[in-house]
């Protein structure tokens, strides 16, 4: 895999040579802040998403965490102005990861996060989109926990409030877009309830942040 320096280079391990397993989080994030520089409040909102996603990291199997807090990291990276292209920063974020050669499961969790789907068929962008995979499952579903718990500028929330919010900033989009928001929002619902639920029988684990880790 490769990733970017400061500079902005890119920097490629050897072939073949998987990044060691919890490095991923740490070279996720420090990548976000990078590609996120100058985009404040995203950049607040993946710094608390990230926290987050540390406290609920036992809701997916152990081999998962670090990959969860790796995507949570990067979920956003597509609202940096230097990678638009579609415009859908889902899509835009993950097109992205995949030809810096990040892993194939984070680009798809990068892709589809929090039901991307749904507005990018409105968009006319769900057949690009589904170049990445869409795996679901427990990492989907956390990702889409950390995201909708996390205002666009860092502020943890209800699923509740943070629709609220969502609908006061989009409410001048047009109603294809708005109509697919709504669509989306059983899907997101579901999602939460099954990382609740979750959160009720797993045996609490904290993962360290990945700053926390220096
Ligand atoms: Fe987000």
């Amino acid at each position: 895999m490769s990733s970017e320096t400061s500079t902005g280079t890119a920097v490629t391990t050897p072939a073949g040579t998987p990044p060691a397993h919890d490095a991923l989080a740490h070279e996720a994030l420090d990548l976000a802040r990078r590609l996120l520089d100058g985009v404040d409040r995203r950049r607040a909102h993946v710094e608390v998403a990230t926290a987050t996603a540390a406290t609920i990291a036992h809701t997916v199997p152990p081999a998962d965490r670090d990959l969860l807090l790796a995507a949570v990291a990067l979920h956003d990276v597509g609202y940096a102005p230097q990678l638009r292209r579609s415009g859908f920063h889902p899509l835009d974020g993950a097109d992205h990861l995949a030809a810096l050669g990040w892993p194939t499961r984070l680009v798809g969790l990068v892709a589809h996060h929090s039901g991307a789907r749904f507005t990018a068929r409105a968009l006319g962008l769900e057949e690009l989109l589904d170049a990445h995979p869409d795996e679901g499952g427990p990492v989907a579903d956390a990702l889409v926990y950390c995201d909708m718990t996390t205002t666009p500028d860092g502020r943890q929330v209800s699923l509740a409030e943070r629709l609220q919010d969502a609908h006061a900033r989009h409410r001048d989009d047009p109603a294809p877009q708005r109509r697919a928001r709504l669509d989306r929002e059983p899907f997101l619902r579901a999602a939460v309830a099954r990382v609740q639920a979750r959160l009720g029988t797993a045996r609490a684990v904290v993962l360290p942040h990945p700053t926390q880790h220096r």
